[in-house]
């Protein structure tokens, strides 16, 4: 009888494992999200700047809940965490846009970029759970409601700068 429920449990988690590699990687791509978004909320300068930093701080703050939400999954599935901050830019979809020049229209396109990426990485995550592992694909759907929210706020603060600059610049 035990030896055929580790042979069940073995079974279950080789069929979760490509969950939990999409899982790792998600993770690694969030607290990189939290970070560009932190940097760009000290650094940012130009138009609409207090609701630029506002925006930017609270999509900070989510972007860490993500990663908590995502750590706890990949746990409950028997996975392992990533322990070192070096593991981020190796599991990472997304990536890290290094903020060169503080203007917020550069950073409202760096961090519009990394949502867009955030949408598909959860898209993927969604296809791949579905029916096999509906915990981790009610989470995905959250997180990527989320994700949405924030690409489309950031997209208009940059349609309301640039209306601006052309009302200003005609
Ligand atoms: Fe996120
Ligand atoms: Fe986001």
């Amino acid at each position: 009888m035990k030896i055929v429920r580790k042979v069940v449990s073995k079974k279950i988690k080789e069929q979760k494992s490509p969950i939990i590699q999409l899982l790792q990687s998600a993770l690694a791509d969030e607290w990189l999200a939290h970070y560009q978004y932190w940097v760009g909320s000290k650094i940012a300068v130009g138009p609409l700047r207090p609701s630029i930093v506002a925006e930017f701080s609270e999509h900070a703050k989510q972007e860490y809940d993500h990663a908590n939400r995502l750590a706890d999954r990949i746990l409950q599935l028997g996975g392992e965490i990533l322990t070192h901050p070096k593991d981020w830019f190796t599991k990472s979809s997304c990536g890290y846009q290094t903020p060169s020049v503080p203007g917020v229209i550069q950073l409202l396109k760096q961090n519009i970029d990394g949502e867009l990426c955030a949408i598909e990485v959860y898209k993927k995550i969604i296809t791949t759970a579905d029916k096999s592992d509906p915990a981790t694909y009610h989470l995905a759907v959250e997180i990527l409601k989320e994700e949405e929210a924030h690409q489309y706020e950031l997209q208009s603060l940059l349609d309301d700068i640039m209306e601006q600059q052309k009302i200003c610049c005609k």
